[in-house]
């Protein structure tokens, strides 16, 4: 279907995201061999919902392509993470849309040499601070399997808060684990997630 003209001069600039070390960039082709490494480890593509194990090389080309249809549709807002003072890719943010309707979802990964760094907070505090101004948002979702309770731990800082108690699990996707494996939801702001029930959501 062809994109409507008015829609596509609406669509926000993906503009450079500065932090003390790190820069927020748009993706460009040139990131794909970079991606397609940080993904082969099945440690950082079993965190996330929709990556493959394993993840073939040269499968980020397509990946990276594909987002140009989402972002001008206003459904993915992502930024790659670069460190500042290496210019290295060292993993990616954003928020996206599941369906039109859907509410933004909140992701974040990095490659494994840079965990533990605090990278990961660093750059998700930017990305929430660009989406709530540019976006016109008033909530965010986010979640992560049971077995990544760092990510848990980055939502809290940013501000999430779990929806239901909390061990109320629900069975999330993961394409590389190949089925539906129990996670945790997060709703920003804090306030909305003891009034949102978990069936809202999915
Ligand atoms: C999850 C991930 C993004 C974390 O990146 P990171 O840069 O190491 O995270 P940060 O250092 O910013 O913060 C991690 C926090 O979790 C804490 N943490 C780490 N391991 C933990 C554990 N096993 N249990 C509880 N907390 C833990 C850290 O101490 C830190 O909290 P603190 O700043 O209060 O000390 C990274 O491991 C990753 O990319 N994993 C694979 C992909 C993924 O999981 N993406 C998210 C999908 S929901």
């Amino acid at each position: 279907m062809a994109e409507n003209p008015k829609q596509l001069q609406t669509v926000p600039k993906l503009s450079i995201l500065n932090t003390e070390r790190l820069l927020l960039r748009a993706w460009t082709l040139e990131d794909a061999p970079a991606v397609d490494k940080a993904f082969a480890d099945e440690d950082v593509v079993k965190m996330t919902g929709s990556k493959p194990y394993p993840y073939l090389p040269n499968t980020a080309f397509g990946s990276i392509a594909a987002r140009t249809g989402k972002y001008l549709r206003g459904e993915m807002f992502d930024f790659a993470i670069t460190d500042k003072t290496t210019n290295e890719l060292v993993g990616g943010v954003g928020v996206f849309k599941r369906q039109s309707k859907s509410p933004y979802e909140l992701g974040y990964w990095l490659a494994k040499p840079h965990w533990g760094k605090g990278y990961a907070t660093e750059a998700a505090k930017k990305l929430m601070e660009w989406a709530t101004q540019t976006l016109n948002t008033d909530m965010i979702v986010a979640g992560h399997f049971e077995d990544n309770p760092a990510s848990g731990r980055i939502l809290y800082k940013l501000g999430f808060e779990q929806v239901g108690g909390p061990k109320e699990t629900i069975p999330m996707y993961s394409l590389a684990r190949g089925g539906r494996f129990p996670g945790y939801v997060y709703i920003w702001p804090a306030e909305k997630a003891a009034t949102t029930p978990l069936s809202a959501l999915h």
